[in-house]
């Protein structure tokens, strides 16, 4: 059965799609994600990177995708089967397994979430770092996480189910605001704070000296995510633009969706930093425990930090919810237009698969690595990669064409953006995709290796 029998969904107004986009894009990439790099990264140059990253790299790519969806208006691998020949109709493929992956262990650090916003509200947080990283060492896996895993697929399914009118585009309604009001509200409060001077300066002023000797990391780094933050890389603006009914401007929708992403990213490090030097924390300590462990403690330091620590959680749970949906609809998008399937027997069918493949991240911690950095570092880049070949060497025509119904002439503004992607976004994307194959291949042989010889 085709897509052409059944009459396609759309977002009822250009706000929905907006919103649906922020909130696939606002997600643990802007609050868990984002300042443990520019912890790890040294501060303020890791910032200045990544914010050069996001106008030159992400914006170019976001408006690729949206390109795609809008002209077939189909789910990736009908997109790429339509405007791709040959071995290129399989990329769409790849768009596919990325969401399945990534979603199954996301779903499982959403649960944790969820548990940190409970323990917030119930018990408050340990201020003792070690006994904070405990804490965190045995929510994170087992029956307790597998439950909450199990709870959060089932929102999801939920808003899916419903689909994208009444589902997807009133719950972003919803939550977009929410999480909006509450990072500035937060923010404010971090402000008022005894570390608050010295966080800002940390954060905001860069020190050339810090970049010149670390671009080799900062620049993969800022890339990398600038490329996770926008929700690029597997098909998810390529599904959410094959919603949209008449021609807008996608530029300007893109540079407002950005916009946000990066305003979110950027205020959620005016929270957690002046929170981690009040209480003491060396920003550069965390990893990827971050706001699990080294914020965790800190808000058991404050005062009311129990409080604060449960809606910054809870906020971080909805960012989270907000991204997942936009994840399950790349998988679904696929089940309905290319099988026919009905949405609710799709959403059902592919979140409970989702479920099962996720249970073995919410079992070890090792293992969730396993999948993360496997989705993020390599499927993810690769099918970005690939798609940017396909549109910036062979479908440029097509691709300007696109962007310009609803825009008008763009005159040379069009073979920049044609050029951008084919030479700087290509690139970087090649580099970090070697890099992420590197370091997959180092932890299967160290990490993994060890706990397989463990087990
Ligand atoms: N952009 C989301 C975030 O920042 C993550 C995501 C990546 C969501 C890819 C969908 C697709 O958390």
């Amino acid at each position: 059965m085709s897509s052409v029998d059944i009459p396609r969904e759309q977002w009822a107004t250009r706000i929905g799609f907006i919103f649906a986009a922020v909130g696939s894009a606002v997600g643990l990439g802007n609050i868990w994600r984002f300042p443990f790099q520019v912890g790890q990264e040294g501060g303020a140059g890791f910032l200045l990177i990544y914010l050069l990253f996001i106008v030159v790299i992400g914006f170019p790519a976001m408006l690729v995708e949206f390109v795609v969806g809008r002209y077939t208006e189909r789910n990736p691998v009908g997109a790429l089967k339509q405007v791709g020949s040959g071995i290129w109709e399989y990329v769409g493929w790849i768009f596919i397994a990325t969401g399945f992956v990534i979603l199954s262990y996301y779903s499982v650090v959403a649960g944790w979430t969820i548990r940190y916003t409970i323990l917030g509200l119930q018990d408050g947080y340990i201020a003792d770092a070690a006994e904070a990283e405990a804490q965190f060492v045995s929510l994170a896996s087992g029956l307790e996480a597998i439950l909450l895993h199990a709870v959060f697929m089932a929102a999801v399914i939920a808003i899916v189910a419903v689909g994208i009118e009444r589902g997807i585009e009133l719950a972003v309604k919803v939550m977009v605001p929410a999480i909006i009001l509450i990072t500035i509200g937060l923010a404010i409060y971090a402000a008022t704070l005894e570390g608050a001077g010295e966080a800002y300066s940390y954060y905001l002023s860069p020190e050339w000296g810090t970049i010149a000797a670390n671009w080799q990391s900062i620049v993969p780094a800022a890339a990398g995510q600038a490329f996770f933050t926008l929700s690029l890389g597997m098909g998810v603006m390529i599904t959410y633009a094959s919603y949209l009914g008449e021609n807008r401007n996608l530029a300007e929708d893109g540079a407002i969706i950005i916009g946000f992403d990066t305003a979110i990213a950027f205020i959620t490090g005016l929270i957690v930093f002046p929170i981690l030097f009040t209480a003491g924390v060396d920003p550069a300590d965390p990893g990827a425990g971050a706001i699990f462990v080294s914020l965790a403690a800190a808000f058991g330091d404050l005062t009311l930090g129990w409080l604060i620590g449960a809606v910054f959680f809870g906020t971080v749970a909805i960012a989270a919810l907000s991204s997942a949906i936009s994840l399950m609809e790349v998988v679904v998008s696929y089940i309905i237009d290319e099988r026919g399937v009905s949405r609710p027997t799709a959403a059902v069918g592919i979140g409970g698969g989702m479920f099962l493949l996720g249970i073995p991240s919410a079992y070890d911690l090792v293992l969730l690595d396993l999948f993360d950095l496997f989705a993020d570092q390599i499927l993810l880049v690769l099918g970005g990669l690939l798609l940017m070949i396909l549109v910036g060497w062979s479908l440029s025509e097509l691709a300007v064409e696109e962007l310009q119904r609803g825009i008008g002439d763009l005159g040379s503004l069009a073979s920049a953006w044609i050029w951008a992607v084919r030479i700087p976004v290509i690139l970087v994307l090649l580099v970090a995709l070697t890099l992420g194959i590197l370091d997959y291949y180092e932890f299967l042989t160290g990490p993994f290796a060890e706990w397989i010889g463990e087990q």
